[in-house]
């Protein structure tokens, strides 16, 4: 029998900027749900991507001196770079700027023009590029756009409008038969009430601006990027070309993910467009909340998000994908901090999970050699509630509850506890010794509500839950959620902590550290330089003009560095005397100890600010600050072209 389809999509990310937490959220949960999917057996299609086009990415690249596909390659590539590090499974990324997706957005326009749904007309009112979208003046708040408070202008040109406004009783209708159309619930209501207050006519091509995909038949025009960009949803299964093999099976899509923000144009737009063209419909669009930084929407504009690099980097990507699945209640808000993160890392993973596990593996090890116990038992308490909690994981999961999911999952590892304080198995190993069936009923039993843990954890952090299972002697990718699974007198896999208890006071210390280096941006190079030919996007640095006097503030001379060493516990601090000409050493603490070794600095000359605060950095003072281009996090050390005196300034 042919398995049911699942085609989920996250919404293509804007390549103006590079990804901060609010897009990787949005792909997590669509792979946890992907991967959740393929192992209930569904035939899972999932696919991501990038929005190239549009009036904020033209003057993005514009501003920085780039073409905007040279800027969008250079994203583009740090996403997929991202992707691979986070495990995400998406089985393709499409580009609105491929030419498979021009085909799909050229053929929905035919259709829709088929249908008499689209004429040239002339519009004026209020656009926000943040957006991409237009508002009718009653709607400014503020004069400013009524979703995210971004700044609008006006517009007033020639277009091509949409007939939305005949879709409005059509999509109520939908909605209506349809209530599991928009999730939650309180957003279905949200979309509603949108609709009933009446739709206008949608402009649907822009021809101020030219980064975009041509009109069919009218070079005057591009197609407005929102409309170009629902379309990817199709156009990657093929629609619009010759081979339409993956669209006739995969299309109606299972399920839309998107944020909040974008409900509008994924409960309304979309739909309209589709009924237009005569194509079925999404089956379900879920908006999920906002991760949130000091209560406000994180987001470029606002100037406050977390890039990822710094938590994936010292706790991988298991533990960043378990916090954002584990804290958010999926469909609402969420504040993201650090200490958040570092606490439930602490608490749920190094204690919890990590805790359980080796508790339990070190008896194995201890009592049954080092293999699983060769007798399996059934009856036991603990085994009733893996039961319970594998039940109530089940339906969590379909639910889309993952934070319950989760809950569910912690429960068992909290019984696994109780039972092993209250059987005591080093208790019966004294009285009855390491072969008692007794000793290796209750062992048994640990180690299979383990097992469990770890395939129910799969979707969520699939590396760890291969260690865990190889730990257990099982294979990395064994899914039964029945009781009596494990393999009986197994050698168990290699030990190992599962995930090392954080330091949080070093955390802290070393990322100020990092806070002092330059963010790494896809952002401008001066505006009144125009490059003959585009720079590369990532060695462009944000950064506000500043003016002489104020650089010549900043004290840069050379020095030799005369003694380096690790800074106790931290992985990246090296401590450095450097002589700077001043008579004593200069003791500086830098960041770089990933790419160099101590030993390999010695004798080397280095740039220094020689005028910066102290600052304490792990216990150790540093006076001073040295000078690296830093790549992908990475530094490299900066250094003059000859030997010259310590202390020779830099300017
Ligand atoms: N390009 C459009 C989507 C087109 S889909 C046909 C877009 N891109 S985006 O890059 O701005 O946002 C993509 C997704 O990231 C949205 O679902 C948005 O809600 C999500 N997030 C962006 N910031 C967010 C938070 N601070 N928190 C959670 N998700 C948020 O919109």
């Amino acid at each position: 029998m042919a398995r049911e389809t699942f085609y989920i999509t996250t919404p293509i990310y804007y390549v103006n900027d590079l990804p901060h937490i609010g897009h990787i959220y949005t792909t997590v949960v669509a792979d946890t749900i992907a991967r959740y999917k393929r192992m209930r057996g569904f035939d899972v299609r999932f696919l991501t991507g990038t929005d190239e086009h549009g009036q904020k990415m033209e003057r993005s690249a514009r501003a920085r001196g780039v073409e905007p596909k040279a800027l969008a390659d250079e994203v583009v590539r740090r996403y997929h770079e991202l992707w691979r590090q986070l495990e995400i499974t998406n089985d393709d990324f499409i580009r609105t700027t491929d030419t498979r997706h021009h085909a799909g957005v050229h053929a929905l326009i035919a259709r829709m023009q088929a249908k008499g749904d689209i004429y040239k007309g002339s519009y004026e009112g209020w656009y926000c590029s943040g957006c991409e979208a237009f508002f009718p003046e009653t709607q400014l708040v503020d004069g400013k756009c009524p979703d995210q408070g971004h700044p609008v202008e006006l517009l007033k040109e020639e277009s091509y409008f949409f007939r939305l406004s005949a879709y409005q009783e059509p999509l109520l209708a939908f909605y209506r038969e349809h209530p599991e159309f928009i999730r939650p619930g309180t957003r279905y209501n949200e979309v509603v009430r949108f609709v009933e207050g009446g739709l206008k006519d949608l402009s649907i091509s822009r021809a101020t601006i030219t980064w975009g995909i041509p009109w069919p038949g009218d070079r005057e025009h591009v197609v407005y990027v929102w409309l170009d960009a629902l379309t990817n949803y199709v156009s990657a299964l093929g629609f619009g070309s010759a081979e339409q093999g993956l669209y006739e099976h995969y299309w109606p899509a299972a399920l839309h993910l998107v944020g909040k923000d974008i409900l509008r144009f994924h409960c309304v737009y979309w739909p309209a467009f589709l009924m237009s063209a005569g194509l079925p419909l999404p089956r379900q669009v879920f908006g999920h909340g906002w991760w949130l930084r000091d209560e406000r929407k994180m987001s470029k504009s606002l100037g406050n998000v977390v890039r990822p690099d710094t938590l994936l980097e010292r706790f991988g990507a298991d533990a960043l994908r378990y916090f954002m699945l584990r804290e958010m209640t999926f469909g609402s808000d969420a504040s993201f901090s650090d200490e958040g993160f570092l606490a439930r890392y602490n608490a749920d993973l190094a204690n919890g999970l990590g805790n359980a596990a080796s508790r339990v593996l070190a008896m194995v090890r201890r009592y049954c050699d080092g293999r699983t116990p060769a007798e399996a038992c059934d009856d036991s308490a603990l085994r009733a509630k893996a039961e319970q909690v594998v039940g109530r994981w089940r339906e969590t999961m379909d639910a889309f509850e993952f934070h319950r999911a989760l809950e569910a999952v912690w429960e068992l590892l909290a019984a696994v506890d109780a039972y092993v304080n209250e059987k005591a198995p080093w208790g019966i190993a004294k009285a009855e010794g390491a072969s008692s069936p007794r000793l290796q009923h209750v062992l048994y039993n640990c180690l299979e509500s383990l097992r469990l843990v770890a395939v129910m954890v799969s979707p969520v952090m699939p590396a760890m839950s291969a260690r865990l299972l190889a730990q257990l002697g099982e294979a990395a990718d064994a899914q039964s959620l029945e009781w009596g699974g494990l393999g009986t007198g197994q050698a168990l896999g290699p030990e190992g902590a599962l995930f090392p208890r954080a330091d949080v006071e070093a955390f802290f210390s070393e990322v100020k550290m990092d806070e002092n280096k330059p963010v790494q941006s896809p952002a401008p190079a001066a505006p009144s330089a125009p490059a003959p030919t585009p720079a590369p996007a990532a060695q462009l640095v944000a950064a506000e003009p500043i003016g002489i006097d104020e650089f010549a503030r900043v004290k840069l001379v050379v020095g030799t560095v005369k003694l380096a060493e690790r800074v106790p516990k931290s992985k990246k601090l090296i401590r450095l005397e450097v002589d700077l000409g001043e008579g004593a050493p200069r003791q500086i603490v830098g960041g770089i100890g990933d790419r160099y070794q101590p030993e390999q600095l010695v004798g080397r000359q280095i740039v220094v600010v020689a005028n910066l605060k102290p600052a304490v950095l792990m216990g150790v003072e540093s006076r001073g600050m040295l000078l690296a281009a830093s790549l992908d996090g990475a530094p490299f050390l900066l250094a003059p072209d000859g030997e010259v005196p310590p202390g020779t300034g830099v300017k």
